[in-house]
């Protein structure tokens, strides 16, 4: 795993904070699967297991470096099969970085036409992350009939500057429910 992955997916990983603070707001659908496209090492992954029931989660990433059970070595440039999805948090590679931007703006299409009424969906696409992606995701969730709202609408003012101090891009994340 790069240096780069390493350095930013501790236990401070801004999705870790939206698992504790902001999911268990939620009440996502009974059925579909809860997945995460991106896994590093399956902090996130045992936060929503936790949640959720190991028996519906599943992360897909093209590394597993700390063998968590519940991830599946798998490469997101394709999407994945379709499936009913409850939850799905988009964070392969990086919104920023020019290489993964084909990956993330299709990976959203997948998830928008899978996910199940009040499902969650979570990703980077304001901000910096949309005119990285030259893409508009907001814009493309409300098309799909989405509710969004950002992580400063849940989160603790404190939350919000430990985020911004430690410069992950928490601006520029949407949380989109299906409705
Ligand atoms: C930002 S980290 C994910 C952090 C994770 N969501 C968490 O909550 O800790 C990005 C991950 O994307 C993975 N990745 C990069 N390219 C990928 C691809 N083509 N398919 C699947 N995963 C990929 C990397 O191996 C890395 O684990």
């Amino acid at each position: 795993m790069s240096e780069y992955y390493w350095a930013m997916c501790d236990w401070t990983y801004k999705f870790n904070i939206f698992c504790d603070e902001i999911l268990p707001k939620y009440t996502i659908p009974i059925e579909g699967q809860v997945l995460q496209l991106g896994v590093a090492y399956g902090l996130g992954l045992e936060k929503l297991s936790a949640l959720y029931g190991k028996d519906r989660t599943l992360g897909l990433d093209i590394e597993n470096p700390l063998r968590h059970p519940l991830c599946e070595i798998y490469d997101c440039s394709k999407p994945p099969k379709d499936r009913d999805l409850a939850f799905v948090h988009i964070d392969p590679g990086s919104a920023y970085k020019p290489e993964f931007k084909e990956m993330r703006i299709n990976l959203i299409k997948w998830a928008t036409s899978n996910i199940l009424k009040d499902g969650i969906l979570i990703t980077a696409g304001r901000n910096r992350a949309k005119k990285c992606l030259n893409w508009d995701v907001e814009k493309h969730l409300e098309n799909n009939n989405f509710e969004i709202s950002y992580p400063e609408d849940h989160l603790s003012q404190d939350s919000i500057n430990l985020l911004k101090e430690t410069k992950q891009g928490v601006e520029d994340q949407i949380i989109a429910i299906k409705r």
